[in-house]
């Protein structure tokens, strides 16, 4: 089995230098776009104090979160050996309720695939602080696409499975 499992506010955000308004947040569309790919529904992680629509107040919660991090909705629960975990980059790392989502749930066994909105700053260090919360996680080589480019992602998505499924063939190969 495999899961799709994503963090993402939807409301104000930066778009080529300016702000803008989205009802879907920019991870939440790639990660419907690859459920499409996938035949797979996304299941998303919901603090459960909803976050401000306004880029400052958002800005100023996920600030005051990097030292508390907030206390989440129940779900999305692991039942997958491969899970694909998609959030924004903010400041350079994992949002805090991707970290408290890590921490309540056990991936232990489970290849997680990351894939990453931001504005610039790639995959940031996400991987290597991912990898710290769920130290026997496997963790295969992330994506990450830029949040303007969002709702146009299916050749990048295409891209990076095509290129997880050649390192998975060629570790099966290596092994025989
Ligand atoms: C609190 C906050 C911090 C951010 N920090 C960064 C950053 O360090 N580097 C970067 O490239 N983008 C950063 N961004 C931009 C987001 O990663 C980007 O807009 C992302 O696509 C938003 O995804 P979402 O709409 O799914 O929430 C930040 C955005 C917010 C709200």
């Amino acid at each position: 089995m495999v899961q799709i499992i994503y963090f993402s506010i939807p409301g104000e955000t930066w778009h080529s230098g300016e702000i803008i308004v989205q009802i879907a947040g920019n991870t939440q569309m790639v990660a419907e776009q690859l459920g499409q790919l996938l035949n797979i529904a996304p299941e998303p992680i919901q603090p459960k104090v909803a976050y401000p629509k306004d880029y400052a107040g958002i800005t100023q919660r996920a600030t005051a979160e990097q030292s508390k991090w907030p206390k989440l909705q129940p779900g999305p629960t692991v039942h997958s050996e491969l899970i694909y975990l998609g959030f924004p980059n903010w400041f350079g790392d994992v949002p805090p309720s991707v970290k408290s989502w890590l921490q309540q749930n056990d991936v232990r066994p489970t290849k997680l695939r990351v894939f990453v909105t931001h504005e610039g700053s790639g995959l940031g260090h996400a991987l290597t602080s991912i990898q710290a919360l769920a130290p026997q996680a496997i963790i295969e080589p992330g994506l990450a696409i830029r949040g303007g480019r969002a709702n146009q992602a299916q050749l990048a998505l295409q891209h990076w499975l095509l290129a997880l499924e050649i390192k998975t063939k060629e570790k099966n190969d290596d092994r025989r």
